[in-house]
This record gives structure tokens, C-alpha cells and sequence, in this order.
């Protein structure tokens, strides 16, 4: 066993993300300037030529895809149960009602049959979240969409480097949401960033991103600027940082290495466990390459004599960190009371979360760190067979 608890998660931080950051900070260019534009160029070729606004994170992003969206009371929202408690709020933020749809029992990710399922002469919008990192079935959903004249607003909150049939994750003709935020592949500590397939909706989520004011501050202070602004509409205080997008700046460049690394801990992960009959590996559809953004591991019901809470405490006697995504929103007291979602309504959903565990992935572990998730994972299994 390791003498050392080894942290869930570690935002691959070094030397030149802290000088890049330094840099930014002695140019005294601290909120929005000329690094938030760099940034915002360099994930744009990164998405082969995508338009995207960099924002202070990924729900901002999707609460201003929302509004962009038209989407506003009576309208539904068809969402995953299987996601951060984000996907939901800000569906409530634009005054419309979350509709939950179960999840594809292989990925977690939602289920287009339950989505068509869920569609009423209410439904404007679908945001499916491509969880841990696994593209959801955007073939289906895309079609389904243009049967039913919806808008797809995508929370790919862990997809930074997913590729779906050949094409990389912001990529595709609609908006996704990314997040920046400290545990995620690309990491600003907050932060996220909107993809945006049409320039109007471009130019007004500029504007609703930085109070709906007409100019940003480095159009007003720089010597060029002038002091004249306007207010077009009421909008909010979402913009990204210099600090944030000089941390972004040295990540994305550093980003295939990174996800080099991931890849290479979850083969080594995927072959130490492929075989226990206990575990269940996470599930890659065909032509996809999923970003690792979380190695969620499933305990196979009726394998073990111990259930999948006491997996995870034993995990940590073991000085081993997990997490567990998602608690189902069906589950989480607000929403029960407000929709009347209970647990068992998704059963997929609940079947999923009641086995998963998310174990520690990330670029700066050691092989041997990784070896002292697999010994304990599969020393548990083994001892608590049934
Ligand atoms: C699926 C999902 N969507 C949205 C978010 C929100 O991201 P942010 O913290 O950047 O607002 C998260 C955060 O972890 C997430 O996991």
C-alpha cells in the first residue's frame, strides 16, 4: 500500500504556465486584453476555424447559448440526469423548465431514444453533456434536432480533445460549451469558452458576456480607445482574464502531450482491469477518441459483497483520492421538490451512478502512482468477490 494519499486530481501546472501567468500580470493587462484575443484565435484554429468567445466558465458559456438560443419561458430543455447540477441551472436561468431524458447505458451519456421520447410542442432545445470526456451520439441527436426544429447546445464541459467520427469536438455546426475550470484537461482555474457556428450570435454574446456594453475595456482604455460606451441590452459580467488566458495559452500548447499522457494511464488502466469480472471499463463507441477527461470505472452489480460507497472507503484507507460523477440530478433535493423527479425515474441513470467510481487520472501521475491505483483497485475486488 503507498505510504502518501494520492490526490483524486492535480491540474497540470509547471514553470511555464506560472511565468506565462507572471507575465501577464507585470503587463498590468489583468482583466480582458490582448491575451484573452490570443487565446481565443488559438482555440479557434484548434477547433479548425470555429468562432469562440472566451467567458469566465462553462456555465456562463451555456446560460449565454441559452439566451442566444431564443430559449425563455414556456419553453423545455431536454437535459441528461447524468450531469453537474450547471446543465440545469441554467436552463432555470433563462426562465425555461428541464426536461430529463435517461442516458445510453454504456456511455451515460443521454439517449437520443429518450430524447425523441421527451419532445412535446414545447421543446425548443437539447443540451447533451459528452460525459467524462465520451462524446455523445451526435449523429442521432443532430438528426433528431432537424426533424424536430431544436437547438442543439452542447455542454462539452469535459470535452476538450474528445473527437466524434473523425472530427474534433467544437467542431461541428452548433454551439458547445467548454470548461477551463481547475480539474478539467485544459485548465485556467475558472474559465470556459463558447463555440459559436454564426457571426450575429457571435457579435451579441460579446456583447451579453460584458454587461451588454458596445465596447470592452481594451477598446476604451488603450490609447486608441475612446471613453464613449453604450449599453444595448442588460448583460452580464462573464469575461475571461489576461491571467486566465495566459494559463490557457501554455495549456493548449501543451494539450497533445497532455492527452497523450491521459491515453497512455487509461490503456494501462483499461488492460490491469479488462479482466476482472467485477469491473467494468469505460465503454469507446466506434470512431470516437474520448479526451480521458475521468477514468470512471463501474463495479458490476451482484459481483462484489461490498457496495460501491464502501469500495470508495476502502480505496481511501488505501490513501487512494476518487470522486463519483454524477449523482444524478433526479436525485438532489431541489429539483425533487420543484419537478418531482425521484430516484429510479432514470433507471439508467441510477444504474450508472450507483457503480461508478472516478479514479485518479491525470498527466502528472507517476506509472507507479498508476500501478498504486491498480494494485488497490484490484486487491479490493479481489478480497470482496461474492
Ligand atoms: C458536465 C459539466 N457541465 C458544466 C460544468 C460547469 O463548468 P464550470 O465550472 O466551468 O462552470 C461542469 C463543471 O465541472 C460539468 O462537469
Amino acid at each position: 500500500m503507498r505510504d502518501t494519499y494520492l490526490d483524486y486530481n492535480r491540474p497540470a501546472m509547471t514553470e511555464e504556465e506560472a511565468a506565462a501567468a507572471a507575465d501577464a500580470v507585470r503587463s498590468l493587462w489583468i482583466t480582458r486584453g490582448p491575451r484573452v484575443e490570443a487565446f481565443e484565435a488559438a482555440l479557434s484554429q484548434y477547433f479548425g476555424g470555429a468562432r469562440v468567445v472566451a467567458l469566465n466558465s462553462c456555465t456562463a458559456a451555456l446560460h449565454l447559448a441559452l439566451i442566444a438560443s431564443g430559449v425563455g419561458p414556456g419553453d423545455e430543455v431536454v437535459t441528461t440526469p447524468l450531469t453537474f447540477a450547471a446543465s440545469v441551472n441554467v436552463i432555470l436561468h433563462v426562465g425555461a423548465t428541464p426536461v430529463l431524458a435517461d442516458v445510453d447505458p454504456n456511455t451515460g451519456c443521454i439517449d437520443p431514444g429518450a430524447v425523441r421520447a421527451a419532445v412535446t410542442p414545447r421543446t425548443r432545445a437539447v443540451l447533451p453533456v459528452d460525459l467524462a470526456g465520451h462524446p455523445a451520439d451526435w449523429d442521432a441527436l443532430a438528426a433528431l434536432a432537424g426533424e424536430h426544429g431544436l437547438t442543439l447546445v452542447e455542454d462539452a464541459a469535459h470535452a476538450i480533445a474528445t473527437e466524434y467520427h473523425e472530427r474534433r469536438i467544437g467542431s461541428f455546426p452548433w454551439m458547445a460549451a467548454f470548461s477551463f475550470y481547475a480539474t478539467k484537461n485544459l485548465a485556467t482555474g475558472e474559465g470556459g469558452a463558447l463555440v459559436v457556428p454564426d457571426a450575429a450570435a457571435e457579435e451579441r454574446l460579446r456583447v451579453l458576456g460584458l454587461h451588454g456594453m458596445s465596447k470592452n475595456a481594451w477598446t476604451r482604455y488603450t490609447q486608441a480607445g475612446h471613453w464613449r460606451y453604450d449599453i444595448v441590452e442588460p448583460g452580464y459580467k462573464y469575461n475571461m482574464t489576461d491571467v486566465q488566458a495566459a494559463l490557457g495559452l501554455v495549456q493548449l500548447a501543451r494539450l497533445p502531450a497532455l492527452q497523450a499522457r491521459r491515453a497512455a494511464i487509461a490503456a494501462r488502466m483499461n488492460r490491469a482491469f479488462g479482466a476482472d469480472p467485477a469491473l467494468q471499463i469505460p465503454y469507446v463507441a466506434p470512431r470516437v477518441v474520448p479526451a480521458w477527461h475521468l477514468y470512471a470505472i463501474r463495479l458490476v452489480p451482484g459481483a462484489l459483497t461490498i457496495s460501491r460507497d464502501q469500495f470508495i472507503e476502502k480505496l481511501r484507507a488505501a490513501n487512494i483520492g476518487t470522486a463519483v460523477h454524477f449523482i444524478p440530478i433526479s436525485h438532489m433535493t431541489y429539483y425533487r421538490e420543484r419537478f418531482g423527479w425521484r430516484p429510479g425515474m432514470f433507471p439508467h441513470a441510477d444504474a450508472y451512478f450507483e457503480g461508478e467510481i472516478s479514479l485518479p487520472l491525470y498527466p502528472s501521475m507517476t506509472d507507479r502512482d498508476v500501478d498504486d491505483v491498480i494494485e488497490a483497485v484490484l486487491g479490493i475486488s479481489e478480497r470482496h468477490r461474492s
